[in-house]
């Protein structure tokens, strides 16, 4: 289908400017297959020793945005500001922030429809608690949340899909690779009916969830499988070897 392979790494609330400089240092001397797109997410005060650091094409994306364009919202930040400041994306609605934070589908739409309005990519974060999955209840979370998002807007040409089941969030717990590709191969299913046939044959939809370097070569041979949020492992050199799943 011709669709870029698409890795982001996601360091969370991890880092210093040492340690983040030294991260991103290595990642851009890194040799990374130029097939592969790359963006890194740090901390929001490290988004700009991040871009300093990196080289041009590998891009930075912010791990939150506000749905606001500016005013009285105290510690928020906006897509206009971030892509003032030269970060070209933005993660939406990643399950710490949905669980943790208790942000809900409605606000992650609304959030997800103004940074693409603001010309940021989405990497735009589904999937289901391990309660879910046990009582079968898989697609159907996964399919509001982003249906959440279809109801706003129907340009998904800038939005990546992150599968990220909860239950494999930093637990050393990975989806099977069949478990990963058959949601996967639902999510592109439900792309063609409900945005478009096109939508459904050009979005990126990657899998996050304690990926390693042991695990993403498999994982990547997945025919719906097309890249990586990685967490843990992005603050680590094996990051590279990710990066390179496909090469
Ligand atoms: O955003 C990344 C995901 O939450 C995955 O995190 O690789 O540490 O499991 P993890």
């Amino acid at each position: 289908m011709g669709r870029q392979f698409f890795v982001g790494g996601n360091f969370k609330m991890n880092g210093t400017i040492k340690s983040i400089t030294d991260i991103v240092k290595n990642i851009s001397e890194a040799d990374l297959d130029p097939n592969t797109e790359v963006v890194i997410a740090p901390p929001s005060l490290y988004l700009l020793v991040t871009r300093e650091h990196l080289r041009k094409e590998i891009e930075v994306a912010a791990q939150n945005v506000f749905d606001k364009p500016n005013g009285a919202f105290t510690g928020e930040i906006s897509a206009e500001q971030l892509t003032d400041s030269g970060i070209g994306w933005t993660l939406t609605g990643h399950s710490e922030r949905r669980v943790i934070l208790g942000e809900q589908d409605d606000f992650i739409a609304n959030k997800t429809k103004t940074a693409l309005e603001s010309g940021l990519g989405v990497i735009l974060c589904v999937g289901e608690t391990l309660e879910q999955r046990e009582s079968n209840k898989t697609l159907e979370v996964v399919t509001t949340q982003l249906k959440a998002v279809a109801d706003l807007t129907k340009d998904w040409s800038k939005v990546v899909v992150a599968y990220e089941p909860v239950w494999a969030i930093g637990t050393g717990k990975v989806a099977t690779t069949e478990q990963a590709q058959e949601v996967h191969a639902s999510v592109r299913k439900w792309l063609a009916a409900n945005i478009s046939q096109e939508a459904s044959e050009k979005t990126r939809i990657i899998y996050g969830g304690s990926v390693s370097e042991k695990n993403c070569r498999e994982l990547a041979k997945q025919s719906d499988i097309d890249g990586f949020l990685v967490g843990g492992a992005s603050l680590k050199p094996a990051f590279v070897d990710i990066i390179n799943a496909r090469a």
